[in-house]
């Protein structure tokens, strides 16, 4: 039995790929390399000692994706893929609803159709809004101001829906705070296209001299420095948040949903410290305007995952800063040779 892992070749997909390959699950990864490269593969095989099976397929392609059904035992399903830049979701929405919604219709019909019954879904801490109350729980309102926010709420809608109508599915929905960090190795880690809109790249980017300065949005917010809060989380904690959900969903709990992130948040001039005191980089930066739909302070509790998954972050953000480091300072140009 095989565990469909969609959007396996990139940042969050591949380091759980390997996490679970090394728990020994069958992996067969489904991919169509719009936002990452055929060389995750390889350093996936790497890194694992095992070969995943891989197909170069659009999700939405349903007569293509039939044949994954057909040729594999698969048992569970992780849904990672997505179009996920929310600048590029305000300008391109039909794009967002298309492919992030259309992707989670064709697998549910197929999963119908081949009686498959486990699925996590990749959902953000973007789904809260701005949070009435700090730090989140799961049954905190729900709002979202950009398309790439509404597909995320709107596919975790239809898998309520779903799973009202059809109690034998198991379905957890995750919504991870700020993933950063890279596997220990330094042989994967996060390389966006172009300038990254998240801080963490942008940081590191900085750090090689690829970029001047880090513009830090906003120094007026309600926080102790003045700068915004988030939860950042160490990608392979991420990663194993998701073997222990797909060990939950063995257990038939129907729907579930859980915060992934370490409780502690950090404002952007505390990670700019840690990140310089890790890799011994001074990092420039200004501070300029606050960028439209931020928000101040945004960090879970995670109470609920570590009392029914049994999960709990393990790394520090020192090592989220050290490991980003090493990923960026021994792959300056990511996979691009
Ligand atoms: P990523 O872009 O690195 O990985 C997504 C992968 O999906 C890419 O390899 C891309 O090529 C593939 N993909 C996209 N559309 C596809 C399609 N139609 N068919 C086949 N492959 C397709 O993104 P990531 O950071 O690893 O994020 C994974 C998931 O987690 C996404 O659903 C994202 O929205 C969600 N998420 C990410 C963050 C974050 O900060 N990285 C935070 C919260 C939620
Ligand atoms: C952003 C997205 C969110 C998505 C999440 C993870 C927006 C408005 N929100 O969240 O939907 O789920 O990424 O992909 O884009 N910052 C700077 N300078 C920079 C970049 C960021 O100061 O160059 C600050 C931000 O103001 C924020 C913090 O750093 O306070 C983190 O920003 P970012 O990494 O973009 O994540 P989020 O804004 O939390």
């Amino acid at each position: 039995m095989a565990v469909l892992v969609t959007g396996g070749a990139g940042y969050i997909g591949s380091h759980t790929s390997i996490e679970l390959l090394e728990e020994g699950y069958d992996v067969v990864i489904v991919d169509n390399l719009c936002n990452s490269d055929k060389i995750v593969l390889e350093r996936i095989k790497e890194l694992s000692g095992k070969t995943p099976k891989f197909y170069e397929i659009d999700i939405t392609d349903k007569e293509k994706m039939e044949v994954v059904f057909k040729e594999n035992e698969i048992d569970s399903i992780i849904h990672f893929a997505a179009l996920k830049a929310v600048g590029e979701s305000v300008s391109m929405p039909m794009e967002y609803y298309s492919n992030n919604i259309g992707s989670t219709l064709v697998l549910f019909e197929l999963m119908k159709k081949y009686n498959v019954k486990n699925f996590v879904f990749s959902s953000s801490a973007t789904v809260y809004g701005d949070p009435e109350t700090l730090p989140i729980v799961e049954d905190s309102s729900l709002s979202v101001t950009n398309p790439y926010g509404r597909t995320k709420l709107i596919v975790e809608d239809m898998l309520r829906d779903i799973c009202f109508a059809d109690k034998s599915l198991n379905v957890a929905i995750l919504r991870y705070f700020n993933p950063i960090g890279a596997h220990k190795s330094g042989r994967i880690g996060e390389d966006p296209n172009g300038i990254p809109n998240n801080i963490m790249p942008y940081i590191t980017k900085v750090a090689v001299g690829q970029l001047p300065y880090l513009n830090v949005f906003g120094d007026d917010y309600d926080t102790a420095d003045g700068t915004g809060i988030r939860d950042y989380i160490h990608v392979v904690d991420l990663a194993n948040g998701h073997v222990k959900a797909l060990e939950k969903l063995s257990e038939n709990p129907g729907l579930v949903t859980y915060n992934l992130g370490t409780g502690k948040g950090y404002s952007v001039l505390q990670l700019v410290n840690a990140f310089s005191k890790a890799s011994g980089k001074e990092i420039q930066y200004k501070i300029t305007e606050r960028r439209p739909g931020d928000i101040a302070a945004c960090y879970a509790d995670p109470t609920k995952a570590e009392k029914e998954l049994g999960w709990k972050a393990k790394y520090g953000i020192d090592e989220m800063c050290e490991d980003s480091w090493r990923w960026q300072s021994q792959n300056p140009n990511g996979y691009k040779k």
